[in-house]
Order: structure tokens, then sequence, then C-alpha cells
């Protein structure tokens, strides 16, 4: 007969192959220190409130301690029987403090346990990974400081239409990662809720204080309806979204560098220790780890879809599927981090060609735009600008040359309104600094968005040291 916390009802043991289909301890095991904290936490609200003596708490309390420095030794026995984190700590909790252990679960349930042990699990990892989004943003804009000068072709539809700044394609990861932190961030304000007290699902009868409880755990709020609360992962998915996004942006700036590493390219050379060699071609050198990065977006799109299918059909309130939650939740987190912590080391490590970039501008009619932009500041109405442009460059195609490389003679065949100042206005730089437009690539437009980065992450940094020092933003 079994001899389970839950087994009263039962006269027969459980099946042997059913014990490891419906444990978890396998991948929860890594939520005991949040375990342990929050039965903690709730020991000394039920003596705060009287449900249990002082003495029995201080009793509960020094035995989960010893839980916790058992598992933290390796010296705790973990065993599919025992289905889940919260049944190994509690058994174990009764060997050492014996029956008074029996009132830990006094007013709980592993319903409002669960959702408090993932709560708190997430939010110190969201807080890790929002501060790792700001390392890597300001690797980010290291690079675009060092670099501030440099021109390269901008694509659309991977053709070249214009020169921009190669700070200017930097700062704009920096953009998106910049987002990224903002979703964390938003994410966080509502992980950071106090679930614990919900119990099974409608509260309980015994006088808890859950305020009390959410005051020794941190948490700036506790949950509203005891239903929703067992019941709700949005949490989980909100952040996983995040993820999801979050390594799109890694998968593109991947893709990019990629591209940029191919002999076609050779705008970029990543270090050899961040790349490896081929067992077969000794000449190659090839770019892993962004093509891993890539490739794990995919489990991160697929830890999401998960979640969302997981939840999709469930009843009110908790339902066992939801323990599904975990292993999606802790891929995404793992994923994201291991990403964050190789692409902020690999950044700094990667050589960017500029001769190379601002050799590429030279050619692919890339100022195709600002030769028809000349005729339209001129007079010409624009679309009558972009069409003679557009016989232009047949023209130059036709001689294998470039706009700028067609005599000031041919040039004016196709306008007349073209002078010989046409030439310094097509040049890269001019071209580049000419975008003035907010948010456009002129230097001093890029030097001034490096600045307000800088202060931003100044900023965030100072934030983050006044969190960690327990106070709320
Ligand atoms: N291991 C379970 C989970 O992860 C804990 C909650 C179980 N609750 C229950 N009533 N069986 O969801």
């Amino acid at each position: 007969m079994s001899d389970k916390l839950w087994s009263g009802r039962f006269s027969e043991g459980t099946d042997t192959l059913v014990e490891g289909f419906t444990a978890s301890i396998g991948y929860d095991r890594r939520l005991y220190t949040w375990d342990i904290e929050g039965s903690v936490a709730h020991c000394r609200m039920l003596a705060k409130t009287g449900v249990i003596t002082a003495e029995e708490a201080a009793e509960l309390v020094r035995g989960l301690e010893q839980v916790r420095r058992e598992i933290e030794a390796g010296a705790f026995a973990f065993d599919d029987s025992l289905e889940d984190i919260h049944m190994h700590v509690e058994s174990r909790l009764l060997e050492i403090v014996g029956k008074v252990a029996q009132k830990l679960h006094t007013g709980r349930s592993r319903n409002d346990q669960v959702a408090l042990d993932i709560r708190m699990y997430l939010r110190a990892e969201t807080r890790v990974i929002i501060e790792a989004v700001g390392r890597l943003r300001s690797a980010l804009v290291s690079l675009a400081e060092t670099h501030l000068g440099a021109v390269l072709p901008g694509y659309t539809h991977l053709q070249r239409a214009q020169p921009v700044l190669l700070s200017h394609h930097l700062m704009a990861y920096y953009e998106m990662f910049t987002r990224d932190g903002e979703r964390f961030r938003d994410a966080l304000s509502r992980i950071d809720v106090m679930p614990l007290g919900a119990a099974a699902l409608a509260g309980t009868t015994y006088p808890i204080d859950r305020e009390y409880t959410a005051r020794q755990l941190d948490f700036p709020r506790i949950s509203e309806n005891s239903m929703d609360t067992v019941g709700d992962r949005d949490f989980a998915l909100e952040f996983t979204a995040a993820a999801a996004i979050c390594m799109m942006h890694f998968s593109r700036l991947s893709e990019e560098l990629i591209l940029w590493s191919s002999v076609e390219f050779g705008f970029v050379e990543i270090a050899d220790a961040f790349t490896t060699g081929s067992s077969i071609m000794p000449q190659k050198k090839n770019p892993d780890v962004c093509e891993l990065v890539r490739g794990k977006t995919g489990r991160v799109y697929g830890d999401l879809m998960t979640l969302l299918t997981l939840m999709k059909s469930l009843p009110m309130a908790y339902n066992r599927d939801m323990q599904e939650d975990k292993e999606p939740l802790f891929d995404a987190v793992d994923t994201l981090k291991m990403t964050l912590a190789v692409y902020t080391r690999m950044l700094p490590n990667i050589t960017f060609k500029t001769d190379a970039m601002a050799r590429a501008t030279h050619t692919g009619f890339l100022n195709a735009t600002d030769l028809a932009d000349y005729l339209a500041t001129r007079g010409m109405p624009f679309r009558e600008a972009h069409h003679v442009v557009g016989k232009a460059v047949g023209f130059a195609l036709g001689r294998g040359k470039e706009l700028h490389e067609l005599s000031l003679a041919e040039l004016r065949t196709f306008s007349d309104r073209i002078e010989s100042d046409i030439f310094s206005f097509l040049g890269v730089r001019e071209m580049v600094d000419r975008r003035k437009s907010a948010g456009g690539t002129a230097t001093e437009n890029v030097r001034s968005a490096i600045l307000k980065a800088r202060r931003t992450l100044a900023r965030e940094s100072a934030n983050e040291d006044r969190i960690k020092s327990g106070e709320h933003p």
C-alpha cells in the first residue's frame, strides 16, 4: 500500500508506470529553493495569525532549512513515487521534525504552492535576463561607438539600396533589444504577484494574512481571484512570448553575421574562438555560434507554442495538464540566457572589415535616389526625376559603369539641370550625412543616438542596483 501524503482515500497503490508518467520531480526539482522559501514564509504567516504556534513554526523552519542544506549538498534522495518537489520537501520534513510537519500544508494547496514557486523562479530569472539584455545592448553601443564613420550598403530585399553608417545598422539592433528589455520589464510586473492563499481554488477557511506572506517574499502585491490565481499561466506565456521575440532578433542578427562572414560579402570576420572548422574541408571557418542561435530560436518558438496549446482548452481552475508548463518555460529561460551570454562575449570578437564595406558602397547604384533628389531639389517633380534617373541607370549599366563614373556631358544628356557639383553630391559620405531626418543615418544623428543609449543604459543600471538593494522602483 502506498504511503503517499494524499493516500487516505486510496486502497490500492499507484501503478509504477503511472508514477513515472505523472512525476515531475525530474525537472521541477530545480524549484526547490523557491519551494522552501515559500514554505518558510507560509509557516511564519501561520504563526503570526495564530493558526500554529511560534514554537511549531520555528521547528518547521529549522527542518525546512535542513532540507535545503541536504539538497544543496547533493545528499537528498529524489524518487518518482513522491511526484514533485513539493512532496519531496514535505516528506523529508516529516522525517526531520516529526508530526509537526503535517501542519505545514495548513491553508495551502499544491495548486497555489506551485504557482508561487514558478512565479518566484521566473521573477529571479527575468531580472537576470533584463540585466543580461542590458549588457548585450551595451556591447552593441560600444561597437557602434568604435566604428562611427564606417559606411556600408544598406539593403532592402537584400538588394543594395542606399549607403548607411555601420553604427546606424548596429544601433538598429540596439533598438530591437531595448524593446525586448521593455517587454521583460513589463512581463515582470505581472510575474511579480503573490498567489499563495488561493489554496486549491476557492481560498481557505483559516484566518490567513496573504499580505504578510507577500511582504516576506518581497512581492509588491497579491493576486485577486483565487480561481484565476491557480488557473493562470499568463505570466509564463508573456515571458515566453518576449523570449521568442528576443530570439527572433538574435536569429536575424545571426543571419546577417553568417551572410557577412561569407566570401561573397566579406564584411566581418568572427574570431577563431567563436567559430569551428570542418572535418573534411581544411579551408573552412564556420559561424556555428550564429547558426546555432538561429536554430535555437525554433526551440523557443516551440516552447511558446507548447504553453499556448497547453492552456487553450483548460476549464477552471487548476488542471494537471499545467504540470507540463515547466519544461518549456525552463527551456526558454535556459536557451535565452545562454544565447545572451555567448552573444555578449562574441560581439567584441568580431572584426568589421570596414574597407570592404566601404568598397561595396561604390557599386550597385546606391546613389540613384540621391541623383533623383538632386533633380527634385532643382525643380523637377520627384516622379519625373525617378524616371530620368532610371534611364541614366540603364545607360550606365549598358556601359558597365556606375552613375558617378559617367562624365558630366553624359549625365547632362538626361537633364541639363545637372551641374558639376553632382559628383560631390553623390559622394557616399555626403549622401549619408544628408539624411538628417529624425532617426536617419547622418553621422550627427547616430552620434546622438549613441549618447542617448549610453544615458539610458546608465539610468537602467542605477535602477537595477536599487532593485537589488531591495527597493521597488
Ligand atoms: N506537480 C504539480 C504541478 O506541477 C503540482 C501541483 C499538483 N496539484 C495537484 N492537485 N495534483 O502542477
